[in-house]
């Protein structure tokens, strides 16, 4: 019989001790929703500094994709450490060499791709966003309503998720135009006769923006999260993605997926783009690549990306070499088993979820692809009226019984924990989540 989950009401008293130094030199910019404070961890689950266990939904953000501390992960960093540690992208190494030969094999696109090796999301996008200007000669881009692509200037002209993260930092980069994103539960424009709300996008561009608003050849690229990520775990109808692609093509425009965080195996493919069918010219991966070991990386078709010149996008980490064996152990074990388990674990929660939503009137819709699944809450069913506050309660509730949950959207709670994830866990956290649900439906 395993210890009970919570001992300690959160945050214990350790752990309000390392909140109130936090909050004396960390800076107020980081958004925090509730006080957890790790120790450590294994697999799907966590542990705070006073002992309390979680059951870990999500897993640094869609990061520890092997789970936390996977041995063979550990391992390969140990074994490196003790080799060399850092030498630079000036350089030249056989590590480097070797992820950027696993992205080429693993690409979402058939042509063989160049790969810049980066250290975050930001960074891949930022890549893509130079990369896509300086071979096109153009100089716009279209990105969505409800994106977010990261906070440096160029990937946060494309974020558009929360006011906040704009508030008092315009003007970011220009040349950026935002259309709606779509979402088949809360569509925008009307549906076309045959059609659905990704034809209803395409056809604003295609009909409103372009022909009176935006030249169709000065545009280098459309960014766009393959499902939506911090915007709500959105995921877009059967015809976006190809009629999408199909504009690209037709107009010289470059499509690029940021598949940081929906990417590396998480929705049961190696990306989620590869749901619709749909080849990117440019794919952005962070997250879920290096098991935790921040690495970004863009991956753009060769005959794009060869059009770079030495020294016109560079950097001193990318390629770091405890990134590279934890990045290329992480592929492994994701190509040997955990994107199956997330397929499998992921359909299993989405039919569990589904269900509870018919128990439950205050869980609009719940949705997803593999193990990115987003349960999101409203105050009507009807009229569909966003219950943030609501949500809020949900995930502090969670915290408080033992589940780490994070909010995304208006009003979705998010589950994305680590792809080896097993029934048992997956069980137990749901359990955990209804229970929650339950007593804050009571109010
Ligand atoms: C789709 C997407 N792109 C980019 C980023 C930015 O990544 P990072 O926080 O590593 O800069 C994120 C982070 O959440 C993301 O979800």
């Amino acid at each position: 019989m395993n210890a009970p989950r919570i001992s300690v009401t959160p945050p214990g008293p350790k752990a309000k001790a390392i909140l109130e130094r936090d909050a004396q030199v960390l800076s107020p910019s980081y958004a925090r929703d509730y006080g957890f404070v790790m120790d450590h961890g294994k697999g799907a689950e966590v542990w705070d500094v006073d002992g309390n266990r979680y059951i870990d939904f999500s897993a640094g953000i869609a990061v520890n994709s092997t789970g936390h501390s996977h041995p063979e992960i550990v391992k390969a960093i140990q074994t490196q450490a003790e080799k060399f540690i850092h030498i630079s992208s000036d350089y030249y190494h056989d590590l480097m060499v070797r992820v950027a030969e696993r992205i080429d094999e693993i690409a979402p696109m058939k042509e063989d791709v160049t790969v810049f090796l980066a250290n975050s999301g930001t960074e891949s996008v930022e890549a893509a966003i130079k990369l896509a200007r300086y071979a096109t000669g153009r100089r716009q881009f279209i990105g969505f309503l409800g994106a977010f692509h990261g906070r440096s200037m160029g990937s946060l002209s494309f974020t558009a998720s929360k006011a906040r993260q704009q508030e008092r930092f315009f003007p970011t980069m220009p040349g950026v135009w935002h259309v709606p994103f779509p979402d088949p539960y809360r569509p925008v424009f009307p549906i076309p006769p045959g059609g659905d709300e990704g034809d209803a996008v395409i056809d604003y561009i295609e009909n409103v923006l372009f022909p009176e608003a935006l030249p169709p050849d000065e545009v280098a690229a459309i960014l766009v999260e393959p499902i939506q990520g911090e915007g709500g775990y959105i995921v877009p109808p059967p015809n976006f993605f190809p009629r999408l692609r199909k504009l690209c093509d037709e107009h010289g425009i470059l499509l690029i997926a940021d598949e940081v965080q929906s990417g590396v195996g998480r929705t049961g493919k190696w990306w989620a783009i590869q749901h619709w069918g749909v080849e990117p010219d440019i794919v952005c991966i962070a997250k879920g690549i290096a098991s935790g070991v921040p690495m970004g990386a863009m991956a753009a078709r060769k005959s794009v990306g060869a059009k770079w010149k030495p020294g016109a996008h560079g950097n001193t980490y990318g390629g770091n070499p405890i990134a590279c064996v934890s990045a290329l152990k992480t592929l492994e074990l994701i190509e040997n088993g955990y994107m199956q388990n997330a397929a499998e674990m992921g359909a299993y929660m989405l039919d569990a979820l589904a269900e509870m939503q018919a128990r439950h009137p205050s869980i609009g819709q719940v949705r997803g692809r593999g193990l990115m699944i987003g349960a999101e809450f409203v105050k009507n069913q009807k009229t569909k009226e966003p219950a943030r506050a609501l949500r809020d309660r949900i995930v502090h509730g969670c915290f408080e019984r033992g589940l780490l949950t994070l909010g995304c959207g208006r009003s979705t709670v998010r589950f994305m924990p680590a792809l080896m994830i097993g029934k048992d866990l997956v069980d137990e956290g749901l359990e955990i989540f209804e229970r929650v649900v339950m007593e804050v439906e009571k109010g």
